[in-house]
């Protein structure tokens, strides 16, 4: 695991976060009761300004606070008060570090007491290659191998094997923690590179235009009732893009509510009509670019 080797510890140790979900990194609730009691550890090593790894010798394990993601500052109070051991890494690798830790307890149902989803999730073939003949046409030229892609609402993950299939090594992120444990478990999402969270909540873990690409697939459906939700999403996911996005839907009717909605935030965008008489999903697509040269 990355933590353990960021805390220099050896594979065999134990490390837990001390929140179960990056929503909660932003609120804290655990981690207020675990300051409020930290004299009962025996070992404490400080990550930076605002991250601490305690270990308790009795229960043999390590546990990770955190306030970087969060308005206040428990853990950074804590650690001025503290005589720590210090570790320094940059907040990209411990960002993944934390990603990884929650993949990895998710997928091992840490967090569910009973789990109801079995079996593999279902990537249709012909799904699958029209997605990668779709992408390969219209990315060409905006991406390539080392660009930064997010992919918002990946569910269990068809899309982000698409990409991963073109060479690209995307973050994936939904809010349903079950769709994204069953493409964990079916292997088509990295746990280093997947999490569960509200995509209204991203800009408080990105900064704005910190992606190459933001992309979704199948985003909605969308319709008068949940408009105002999924305006958000793209709003905020859009944000984190500094030169693309892609958002497939179902119907053009949603491919152009959300080109109206990005014309008024500056992008340059196209509708394209990728439907067939037998294909149901990603018929209709959005393309955004934006001009880089105007915005740096
Ligand atoms: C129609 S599914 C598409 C899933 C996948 N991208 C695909 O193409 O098969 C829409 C996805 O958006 C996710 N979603 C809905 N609201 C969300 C939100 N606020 N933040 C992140 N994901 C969300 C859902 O959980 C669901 O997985």
């Amino acid at each position: 695991m990355l933590i353990n080797k960021m805390l220099n510890l050896g594979e065999e140790d134990c490390v837990f976060l001390a929140e179960e979900s990056l929503e909660d990194l932003l609120w804290l609730p655990v981690t207020r009761n675990i300051v409020a009691e930290a004299s009962d550890f025996d070992r404490a090593v400080a990550v930076n300004e605002r991250s601490l790894a305690l270990y308790s010798e009795a229960q043999d394990l390590w546990i990770l606070l955190t306030d970087l993601y969060s308005e206040s500052r428990p853990v950074m109070d804590l650690i001025k008060r503290m005589d720590c051991e210090r570790v320094d890494l940059n907040a990209d690798a411990l960002f993944q570090a934390i990603v990884e830790c929650l993949s990895v307890s998710l997928m091992e149902g840490v967090f569910c007491d009973n789990c109801e989803e079995s079996g593999v999730p279902h990537y249709p073939e012909d799904r699958v290659s029209g997605l990668e003949r779709m992408l390969k046409v219209l990315l060409e030229d905006a991406l390539d191998d080392g660009s930064r892609v997010l992919e918002v609402g990946c569910g269990s993950g068809i899309g982000t094997m698409v990409l991963r299939s073109l060479g690209m090594n995307p973050w994936a992120m939904d809010i349903d923690r079950c769709e994204v444990c069953q493409g964990l478990r079916a292997g088509a999402l990295d746990p280093r590179r997947t999490f569960v969270l509200d995509a209204r909540l991203l800009p408080r873990f990105f900064s704005t235009e910190s992606f190459d690409a933001v992309m979704g697939f199948m985003v909605g459906l969308i319709d008068d009732s949940n408009w105002h939700i999924w305006r958000d999403i793209i709003v905020k996911s859009s944000s984190l893009a500094r030169n693309t996005v892609l958002y497939t839907v179902y119907s053009k009717r949603e491919a152009e509510r959300l080109a109206d909605l990005l014309a008024n935030l500056g992008w340059d965008g196209r509708i394209i009509d990728n439907s067939s008489a037998t294909a149901v999903y990603d018929q209709w697509v959005y393309l955004g670019c934006k001009d880089i040269s105007k915005s740096q």
